[in-house]
């Protein structure tokens, strides 16, 4: 038995979607585990392309079971627009395929609301959110206040809930000049979708229990990246999960032991979208390359992505702090027409040398990294299956990247495309 946990190793869209639904192919399960529907993650089969925010990635593939677990924080009327979307593309949805923890918490109209309050008076300061309400509904979630699935198979129980969490927010609302939320309204809009909910609501941990015992293959899948992680990302330019491998475990009630293989999904360059630091970000004609070669704007928004040159020192820090054990490094074609490539190899902060992303946003801003530089191949790659097809200044990047870092490169992506993918070592035969 063999379970990965796939997390991005950057700042989010480094991949995850594709990757994880060419790995689906040989596992049973695929589970979410965080986050919510501020994350998109994107798959491309035969140029039809399918783009999932709360959804698994193995919900396209025949036979596969797809969990939501505890950890991911739930919009019910953005799943249930979802699930319609995905159907309309010819893919099923329904009970036998699709478990929803009865234990994940929701994201309700008044958290999406605060969401966009917050980052518009917050004007310059803003964190970029995806304005999906994450942050809020997360905030109540550890606040003990919180809607839960399970909370919507009695209406007396969802009138209580509401009652305590609406008390909260109404006060604040109050306070900001927003009109007040009423109790009865809400209850009413999620009594009548409760039931297409609660159809899939289980005891995911119950299952995932089972699952084992059975011997099945599960694939954890991330999202965001673990420079977004609100313990080690950029805080506060962060969003408000754990993104490490390790939440796996907390995000479904597998357990720390069910974890055999944490695989980093790494773009041979680096993007962000939102605010913050990024030592590396190019505001000039090479960033607006990777970013129309990339297209690079956000699956969830459509905002731009900020794009720069790969930052070694970052990548090493977040395989560190996830335990990675490999990685699949993505998007290797976009930098196909550079005359040179640079890698961040260390940091200059105040003329002293720095081997880490130091820890606070003041000295984030202030690094200046410290490149080595390859030549470029000048040659397409897109598409090309096998390492030996590469072409030598490729592969010299690769190698390169892969010291620095001190981990395997596993698996290479050279187009969106489910099987344009290079296939090194296999995470699921170690
Ligand atoms: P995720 O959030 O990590 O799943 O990534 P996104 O789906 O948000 O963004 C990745 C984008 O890059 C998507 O548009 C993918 O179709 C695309 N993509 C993934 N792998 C490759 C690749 O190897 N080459 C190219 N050119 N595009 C890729
Ligand atoms: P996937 O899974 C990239 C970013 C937002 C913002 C910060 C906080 O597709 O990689 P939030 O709405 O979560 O409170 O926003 O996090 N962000 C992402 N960036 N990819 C994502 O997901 C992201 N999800 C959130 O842009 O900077
Ligand atoms: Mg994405």
């Amino acid at each position: 038995m063999k379970n990965i946990v796939v997390v991005g190793s950057q700042w989010g869209d480094e991949g995850k979607g594709k990757i994880v639904d060419w790995l689906s192919e040989q596992a049973d399960i695929v589970i979410r585990f965080q986050g919510g529907h501020n994350a998109g993650h994107t798959l491309v089969i035969d140029g039809i392309t399918y783009k999932l925010r709360l959804l698994p990635s193995g919900i396209v593939r025949k036979n596969k079971i797809s969990v939501i677990g505890n950890g991911v924080v739930i919009d019910p009327w953005a799943l249930l627009d979802e699930i319609e979307e995905i159907k309309s593309k010819g893919i099923k949805v329904d009970t036998d395929n699709l478990l929803i923890s009865e234990s994940a918490n929701l994201i309700l109209p008044f958290h999406r609301e605060m969401d966009e309050i917050r980052e518009d008076a917050a004007g310059t300061k803003k964190i970029g959110t995806t304005r999906r309400g994450i942050g809020p509904a997360y905030e109540d979630k550890i606040g003990r206040r919180s809607i839960r699935v399970m909370d919507l198979r009695s209406e007396k129980n969802l009138d209580q809930r509401l009652e305590t969490v609406l008390l909260h927010h109404n006060a604040i609302r109050k306070g900001l000049g927003k009109k007040i939320f009423k109790k009865d309204l809400l209850k009413k809009d999620l009594l009548k979708i409760a039931p297409e909910i609660l159809k899939f609501s289980q005891p995911v941990w119950f299952r995932i229990n089972e699952f084992k015992r059975q011997k099945k293959k599960i694939l954890f899948e991330g999202a965001q990246g673990i420079l977004l992680d609100v313990d080690h990302g950029t805080y506060p330019f962060v969003t408000s999960s754990n993104t490490v491998a390790s939440n796996a475990a907390t995000g479904t009630g597998c357990g720390p032991n069910s974890i055999n293989y944490v695989l980093g999904i790494t773009k041979a360059y680096t993007t962000r979208v939102g605010e913050g630091p990024f030592p590396t970000e190019l505001k000039d004609n090479i960033g607006e390359l990777l970013g129309a070669r990339g297209k690079e704007f956000g699956t969830v928004t459509s905002r731009k992505r900020r794009c720069g040159w790969f930052d070694g020192v970052l990548v090493r820090q977040t395989i560190k702090i996830s335990g990675i054990d490999g990685i699949a490094l993505t998007k290797l074609d976009v930098l196909d027409e550079l005359d040179e490539i640079k890698m961040c190899v260390q940091y200059d902060l105040d003329g002293k040398k720095v081997n880490y992303l130091p820890a606070s946003v003041e000295d984030q801003i202030k690094i200046k990294p410290i490149y080595k530089t390859f030549p470029g191949w000048k040659t397409s790659t897109k598409g090309v299956k096998n390492m030996e097809d590469l072409p030598d200044n490729a592969k010299n990047y690769i190698f390169a990247l892969e010291d620095f870092i001190e981990t395997k490169v596993s698996s290479i992506s050279t187009s969106p495309e489910r099987d344009d993918t290079i296939l090194i070592e296999n995470p699921f035969e170690i």
